[in-house]
């Protein structure tokens, strides 16, 4: 039921009555369906404002930095909770008591191995391919090894489709690590946690099995909390799009995780990194600054800037606490942390970023965690993918469980009128 209503006067037509709808929190919006039959369009290249959905399981208040995940603000989601409890409050909707955590957490074990055939796929790249490029190939491989069982409009296969993306893919995201560094496969252990598992996928070798430091498995567990859902972005709005032709969940967060390897998007860690690298000293960051506000040049402060956040984003304050509190622990002293503080204090002291609202993301300071935990550069946004995968198919299964159309935008045509063929 409409709260309010808003009427579109265009010149020579008739006043066009459109509802107004509003929700818990945030603007409201315009219901412009009716546009369509009227014979208009609306024109929002970019999405810039525009509402593609309904969604009960993320909200963003971009002037005040604020980020929900069902109520619960992002800060004590990474103080108090961990990823699998994230995961499935983001799938369910509310926090799991002491039973339904455990038996969540019993069961994502009981699905981190992936089917044996799979590591064949890993043998048509390169070894040096990127890890980005061998995720998209395999994570659309896991849909061929369960299309044919898998009906999206039965609740219970949606649920088991969740449960296994999110236990496989720190498998996956492991396997094409070692792949890369030629290392054979570690598998997953059931009696680790989480975080734990992955570290030990990724680092342990069959000649040695080290003990997980808590230190590095707490730090990787809350860089996933991070990254767990964050509304419609480029990837999951992917998701959803490919998921609206009736797609299988595996297909479709293939799609999401090519969307988000863009260095605007999930690309911008990987990215902050070596442009760190590119500026190298303190006394070089001027002019990058420089260059990221030459509008002839294309480089762009790679972990500033976003869409929504006008004001801090409160993922990249968590982040660079994170960052003291596991460089503390660890001992270590990254010139690189010095240098993205020092490029940060610049740029946010500089009227070009302060007049555009320009902040750290939450790309900015998670690459120097990453490093210091050991992950490679190149596999930066393979966490994110695998730390977005519960927002992804959270966001899949609350459009496929209820009524949706298949998205299909229209456009503003201005090429050619028809014409006919010359003739000959
Ligand atoms: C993520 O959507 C999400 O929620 C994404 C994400 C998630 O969790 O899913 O939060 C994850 O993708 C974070 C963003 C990571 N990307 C980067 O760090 C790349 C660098 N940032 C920019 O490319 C940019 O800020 C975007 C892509 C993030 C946002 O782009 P918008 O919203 O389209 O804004 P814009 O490009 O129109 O910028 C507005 C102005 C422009 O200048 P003017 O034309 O007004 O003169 O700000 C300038 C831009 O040139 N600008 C920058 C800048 N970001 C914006 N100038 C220099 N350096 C930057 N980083």
């Amino acid at each position: 039921m409409a709260d309010k209503k808003a009427q579109l006067i265009i010149e020579g037509a008739a006043p066009i009555d459109l509802p107004v709808y509003s929700g818990t929190m945030g603007p409201d919006v315009v219901d412009v369906r009716a546009l369509g039959s009227s014979g208009y369009f609306t024109f929002d290249p970019g999405f810039m404002a525009t509402s593609s959905c309904e969604s009960k399981i993320t909200y963003i208040d971009g002037d005040k930095g604020i980020l929900l995940h069902r109520g619960y603000p992002i800060e004590q989601l990474a103080e108090k909770s961990d990823f699998l409890e994230t995961c499935y409050l983001l799938l369910k909707g509310e926090l799991p008591d002491a039973e339904q955590k455990s038996k969540f957490v019993e069961t994502v074990q009981k699905h981190t191995m992936v089917h044996e055939q799979l590591k064949n796929f890993l043998n048509g790249f390169r070894r040096d391919a990127h890890p980005m490029a061998v995720m998209c190939g395999i994570v659309g491989a896991l849909s061929a090894f369960y299309h044919d069982s898998l009906d999206i409009n039965d609740a219970k296969h949606r649920e088991v489709s969740a449960i296994r993306l999110i236990a496989k893919m720190p498998t996956i995201a492991a396997m094409v690590y070692k792949y890369s560094k030629g290392e054979p496969v570690i598998y997953p252990r059931n009696d680790l946690s989480y975080s734990e598992n992955f570290l030990h996928m990724m680092f342990n070798t069959p000649c040695e099995e080290k003990k997980i430091s808590p230190v590095l498995a707490r730090a990787m567990d809350r860089i996933f909390v991070l990254h767990a859902d964050h509304e419609q972005n480029a990837s999951t709005s992917t998701v959803r799009l490919a998921g609206s032709s009736g797609a299988n969940p595996f297909a479709c967060i293939a799609a999401g995780i090519a969307a988000l390897w863009g260095p605007a998007h999930g690309g911008a860690n990987e990215a902050v990194l070596r442009m760190l690298d590119e500026i190298g000293d303190v006394s070089n960051i001027e002019k990058f600054i420089a260059k990221a506000k030459d509008k002839d040049d294309p480089f762009k402060l790679m972990g500033f800037g976003h869409r929504v956040y006008k004001n801090f984003d409160p993922r990249a304050k968590v982040m660079k606490q994170t960052c003291d509190e596991v460089l503390g622990e660890l001992g270590i002293n990254d010139p690189q942390l010095e240098l993205a503080m020092k490029l940060e204090e610049i740029a946010r002291n500089d009227p070009y970023f302060v007049e555009r609202n320009l902040y750290p993301n939450v790309d900015f300071y998670s690459g120097i965690i990453l490093k210091a935990i050991g992950i490679p550069t190149e596999m930066f946004t393979v966490i994110f993918a695998a730390g977005r995968t519960p927002g992804w198919i959270a966001h899949w299964n609350e459009m496929i469980s209820g009524p949706y159309k298949i998205g299909r935008p229209r456009q503003l045509y201005t090429g050619y009128p028809q014409r006919d063929y010359p003739s000959k």
